[in-house]
């Protein structure tokens, strides 16, 4: 058998006095959508910072495909194609919803710089396949018509989605969602459940999410981790969780 697309063991994060992540273990199957649920200020943002690159663990295992890549800092974290959105979206307001989408893959695909400069045909080439590819993506995700608009004065929803388009468009393997839900009205959430899906249906992405929506959750997800205080308190289908005393516990207290 294959080792799994992600293998999580015995992660610790401390922070000073703090450990906001205490012995967490998971494993992602490739094309699987997990989600990591919990309290606020549970550590799951910090488990996110921890596989994308932006922590180095204080210990424990982070493996791609059985290869190690803790602490390889988040610029070669996302050239192993684990790419990440964030609890506060951020785009580059300034740019146009279309200029982000460029950016992101010039990154992506590290055109030479002379070849910049020089503007040779191979490079006027790989321009326009670079507006194909973001125009594409703006269709994708319903922003085609804001293709010329500031990001930062788009609809917040739209935002969010300009974000996701921003991290497929370099084609990962695994797309970590932060909150991709907060700040989206029903509507809004009920679209993006479809969008999860469809990305995973139709572009072969593997999901991590972090929500606080339940039924976004419990409507998308295949396998659940609960943290509470650092810990992993419950694992299992969104069945199993929902009925998990703990879990119960943890969300509504003790009474
Ligand atoms: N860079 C940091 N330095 C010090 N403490 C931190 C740092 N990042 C997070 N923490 C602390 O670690 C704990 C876990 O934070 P984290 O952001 O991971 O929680 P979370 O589960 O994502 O919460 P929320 O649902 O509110 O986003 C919190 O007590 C937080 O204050
Ligand atoms: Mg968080």
């Amino acid at each position: 058998m294959s080792a799994p697309l992600l293998h999580i063991d015995a992660l610790c994060m401390r922070f000073g006095g703090l450990l906001a992540v205490d012995n967490v273990a998971f494993t992602l199957q490739e094309g699987e959508i997990f989600a990591i649920i919990g309290p606020n200020g549970a550590g799951k943002t910090t488990v996110f910072n921890c596989i994308s690159g932006f922590y180095r663990p204080s210990s424990g295992r982070i493996d791609l495909e059985g290869q190690s890549i803790a602490g390889l800092g988040s610029h070669t974290v996302a050239t192993h194609g684990l790419v990440r959105t964030f609890q506060n979206v951020r785009l580059f307001k300034n740019m146009t919803a279309l200029e982000n989408l460029l950016v992101a893959q010039h990154r992506h695909l590290r055109t030479s710089l002379l070849a910049g400069l020089f503007k040779t045909r191979a490079y006027q080439k790989s321009e326009q396949d670079a507006i194909d590819t973001a125009m594409q993506w703006l269709d994708y995700m319903g922003l085609r018509e804001f293709a010329n608009r500031a990001a930062g004065n788009l609809a917040y929803g739209h935002q969010r989605r300009l974000e996701i388009a921003r991290c497929m468009i370099t084609r990962p393997r695994l797309l970590m969602l932060d909150e991709p839900a907060a700040g989206l009205n029903p509507q809004e959430k009920l679209d993006l459940q479809g969008l999860i899906q469809r990305l995973r249906q139709e572009h072969k992405v593997t999901v991590l999410l972090i929500e606080h929506d339940m039924s976004l959750v419990m409507g998308v997800s295949e396998r659940i981790l609960v943290m509470e205080h650092g810990k992993p308190i419950a694992l299992g289908t969104p069945e199993a969780i929902r009925n998990d005393e703990r879990v119960i516990k943890a969300y509504l207290g003790d009474e």
